[in-house]
């Protein structure tokens, strides 16, 4: 669902035309809708809703999928928490007002900076990846003097069936320790006196458009709470990632109810607060990126569109083409395969100089990836 249309030709966000927001800001411009972020976020919400414990489930959005602070803040209004991966992403969710205790830290590569940033404001939680990071999470909230609230993310060994190079979620990948390993890392951290084992993380990959994944993850996770309560390890929050596919092409995803359905009833069992990092499902089609078209120049047996917004902020052409699964890509060859030439090697006209836009859907999301999903031309 999103708030973009047409009326009479022309393409407007919510009540307002492009055309307008256009003449004012030029272009480039990105161009986001807030009542579309909004809505996702209050469906996931409310899907979710029984799902703790104790209280309403926290969701912290995925800052990595879109840190524009406009949109940050958006989410802080309306109560989201933030799943960070860099000091300087932390940084700009404090910007806005975000509550440390509603921010979590993760990635695999934390370093001493960050790590010592992290716990002077106080965040909720780091989600330690690895037994060296653990150790040195130990150390340095022992040389400031802080305890480190952790969550081990745990490697589940299910296979998420999205593409490869967004799958977190199997034995092979760099994500989290196998449940084996992890038992015995919450087993030592408990003897760690600058440490607090408080949740357990899991995030099997992005753009899962199945409940299959989500069911077999929580089965493994639901076997494993009892085995490390018998170490003495308690588990306070449950932290399920997020990894929400969103609709593409063919409306492949499942919808956030179902999904939240199928796991309902193994998460209320468990007794954790729970926690989810969606970033895709919140901002993967809430905004268009609007470019001018500067030149349209042919060479060899090509044409080519030039238009006024480059790699930097399209990085969608270099980055798509490598990491995007098949179903983020439109059919017929629309990408844009060659930065900055936008169009016209698919057999469409491309369009005129002058006046004209191209309007880029930026499906954002893991990885940065966006879509070219379609263009169109405002006739001024
Ligand atoms: C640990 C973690 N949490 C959450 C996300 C957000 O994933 P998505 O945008 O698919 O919801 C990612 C994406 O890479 C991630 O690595």
């Amino acid at each position: 669902m999103d708030y973009f249309s047409y009326l009479r030709g022309e393409l407007r966000v919510e009540d307002v035309s492009i055309q307008d927001i256009v003449d004012k800001h030029g272009t480039p411009a990105y161009v986001y809708s807030g009542r579309t972020i909004l809505e996702h976020y209050r469906k996931l919400r409310d899907a979710f809703a029984g799902a703790g414990a104790t209280q309403a489930p926290l969701i912290c959005y995925s800052v990595k999928a879109n840190s524009n602070l406009s949109i940050l803040k958006l989410m802080k209004d309306e109560g989201s928490g933030f799943d960070v991966v860099s000091g300087g992403e932390l940084y700009r969710a404090l910007k806005v007002g975000a509550d440390p205790k509603k921010i979590v830290f993760a990635g695999v590569g934390k370093n001493d900076e960050e790590i010592t940033y992290a716990l002077e404001q106080g965040i909720l939680l780091f989600n330690v990846e690895s037994e060296e990071e653990l150790a040195n999470i130990d150390r340095i909230a022992g040389k400031i003097g802080k305890k480190a609230p952790i969550a081990l993310r745990v490697n589940p060994d299910v296979d998420p069936q999205t593409h490869t190079y967004i799958s977190t979620g199997k034995k092979e990948t760099k994500f989290g320790v196998d449940l084996i390993r992890a038992k015995r890392i919450l087993q030592s951290a408990l003897e760690l006196k600058n440490i607090a084992v408080s949740g357990l993380h899991v995030h099997i990959g992005s753009q899962i458009t199945k409940v299959d994944p989500y069911v077999e993850t929580m089965q493994r996770i639901s076997a494993f709470l009892p085995e490390i309560a018998k170490l003495g390890v308690k588990i306070e929050w449950l932290d399920i990632g997020g990894g929400f596919g969103i609709w593409y092409k063919d409306k492949l995803a499942r919808p956030a109810k179902e999904i939240a359905a199928s796991i309902l009833p193994m998460l209320q069992k468990m007794g954790c607060k729970v926690l989810l990092e969606p970033g895709r499902f919140i901002v993967g089609n809430a905004g268009v990126l609007v470019t001018r078209v500067l030149y349209v120049k042919e060479s060899g047996d090509k044409k080519f569109v030039i238009c006024d917004a480059g790699m930097g902020v399209r990085v969608c052409d270099v980055v798509e083409l490598q990491l995007a699964p098949e179903a983020l890509r439109d059919p017929g060859g629309r990408e844009g395969r060659e930065g900055r030439d936008g169009a016209g090697n698919d057999g469409r006209p491309a369009p005129e100089r002058k006046n004209r836009f191209f309007f880029v859907d930026i499906g954002l999301g893991t990885a940065r990836i966006r879509r070219f999903h379609s263009w169109g031309e405002l006739t001024c």
